[in-house]
C-alpha cells in the first residue's frame, strides 16, 4: 500500500460527510457494486432498489432492456423506483431490501424533501441508502450532493472527474458497515492502488477546493443555460426547446411538437458539430470552460436554433439529417421494471 492511499483517504474523510471509512478502486461500476455487496452482507438481505444509471454489472443491468446474459435469479433481486415518487419506494421496499441506490439528482431537483424522506424510510426499514455520486460528487459541492442537500447516506460512490480523467473511484461510508470489507466481504482489484491516479486525485481535489470549482461550474453553467433559454425565447421557440437541470450540469430538451425528439436532437447535434462544438445534448461544465467558450457555444446555438425553427416551420428535420439519428442506449429509461414486491 502506497502512502498516497492514506493521503487521499484523509483528504476525502475531511470533505465528504459520510466518509468515516474509504475504499479506493478503478471504475464507477466497481464501487457501486461493492456498495451493493457490502449492503447485502451488512443487512443479511438480498434485494436492491435503484434509480438512475449505475454501470454495467449484473445487479443493475438486470433492470434494463439489455439484460441478456443475466441469470433470472439475479434479475429477480433488482427493481426500480421513480425519482421524486416516495410512494413508489414505499411500494417496493420490503423486509428483504438490502439497499436503495440512486443518483441524488440527474437533471430534476429533489422535491418535497425526497432525499431526506428516502433516508428516513430506509432507516425505518433497516435498508441502507447508497448515493451514486459519480456525477454530483465534487461538482454540485466539493462534498457532493450529500453536503449540498444535507442528507447523509450510509454509503456513497465517486469517480469520473475527481482525478481529472485518471481512472479511479471511491466508496465512502459508515465505519461499522465498511468494516465488513476487512474480513467477510471481498473487494480488491490488482490496479486499485495505482499511484498515478492517486496522485492525480489528491492534486485535483486540492485544486477544486482552492479554486472553489463548484462555484465556478455553477456560474459558467448558468451563463450557458440561461443563454440557451434566452435564445429560444427570442426566436419564439421556448415551448419547443428548453435547457433544464442544475447550472453545473444541464440538458437541452425538445418537445415532441418539434418532431421526433431523437431526430431533432440529431439535427441540432449535426449543426453544432459543423460549427465546431462537440455536442450531445448536455452541458457538463468543467473548470477549463472559459467565458470565450461559453460565448462561442451561444453564438453557435443562435445559428442552429434559428435553423431548427426554420426546419420545423418547413415540414420538420427528418429530410435534413445527413446520417442515422441517434438512438437511446436503453430502450426503456424510466418507469420500467417497477416491481412492487408482493408482500406476504
Ligand atoms: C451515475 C453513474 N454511475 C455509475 C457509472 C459507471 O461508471 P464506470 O463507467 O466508470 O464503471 C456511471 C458511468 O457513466 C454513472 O454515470
Amino acid at each position: 500500500m502506497h502512502e498516497l492511499e492514506v493521503t487521499l483517504s484523509e483528504l476525502v474523510h475531511n470533505i465528504i460527510p459520510n466518509a468515516e471509512a474509504i475504499r479506493i478502486s478503478k471504475t464507477g461500476a466497481d464501487v457501486v457494486s461493492a456498495a451493493v455487496r457490502v449492503a447485502r452482507a451488512y443487512t443479511g438481505r438480498n434485494k436492491v432498489l435503484c434509480c438512475g444509471y449505475h454501470g454495467w454489472h449484473d445487479w443493475y443491468i438486470a433492470v434494463t432492456s439489455r439484460n441478456a446474459g443475466i441469470p433470472m435469479q439475479v434479475q429477480e433481486l433488482s427493481a426500480t423506483f421513480d425519482y421524486n415518487n416516495i410512494q413508489s419506494v414505499k411500494d417496493a421496499l420490503d423486509a428483504d431490501t438490502a439497499c436503495v441506490v440512486l443518483e441524488p439528482f440527474v437533471f430534476e431537483a429533489p422535491k418535497n424533501n425526497f432525499l431526506k424522506e428516502l433516508k428516513e424510510l430506509c432507516d425505518a426499514n433497516g435498508t441502507l441508502l447508497v448515493f451514486d455520486e459519480m456525477w454530483t460528487g465534487f461538482r454540485i459541492a466539493v462534498g457532493g450532493a450529500q453536503e449540498y442537500f444535507d442528507v447523509t447516506p450510509h454509503l456513497a460512490c465517486y469517480s469520473k472527474a475527481f482525478a481529472n480523467g485518471m481512472p479511479i473511484s471511491l466508496l465512502t461510508g459508515r465505519r461499522d458497515i465498511m468494516q465488513l470489507f476487512e474480513q467477510d466481504v471481498f473487494f480488491f482489484t490488482t490496479f486499485g492502488g495505482e499511484t498515478l491516479s492517486l496522485a492525480a486525485a489528491v492534486a485535483t481535489i486540492h485544486e477544486m477546493i482552492d479554486k472553489n470549482v463548484p462555484t465556478y461550474l455553477a456560474e459558467k453553467g448558468k451563463l450557458l443555460k440561461d443563454g440557451y433559454n434566452t435564445i429560444a425565447e427570442s426566436l419564439g421557440i421556448s415551448q419547443l426547446t428548453k435547457c433544464i437541470g442544475y447550472d453545473c450540469r444541464s440538458m437541452v430538451t425538445f418537445d415532441a411538437s418539434a418532431g421526433n425528439p431523437l431526430e431533432v436532437k440529431s439535427y441540432v447535434q449535426q449543426e453544432m458539430i459543423k460549427r465546431g462544438v462537440l455536442w450531445s445534448g448536455f452541458h457538463n461544465m468543467c473548470f477549463s470552460h472559459t467565458d470565450e467558450d461559453i460565448n462561442y457555444t451561444l453564438e453557435a446555438y443562435k445559428e442552429v436554433l434559428a435553423l431548427l425553427k426554420a426546419a420545423i416551420e418547413n415540414g420538420g428535420v427528418t429530410a435534413l439529417l445527413k446520417g442515422q439519428p441517434v438512438e437511446a442506449v436503453f430502450r426503456k429509461v424510466s418507469n420500467f421494471n417497477m416491481k412492487p414486491v408482493v408482500k406476504a
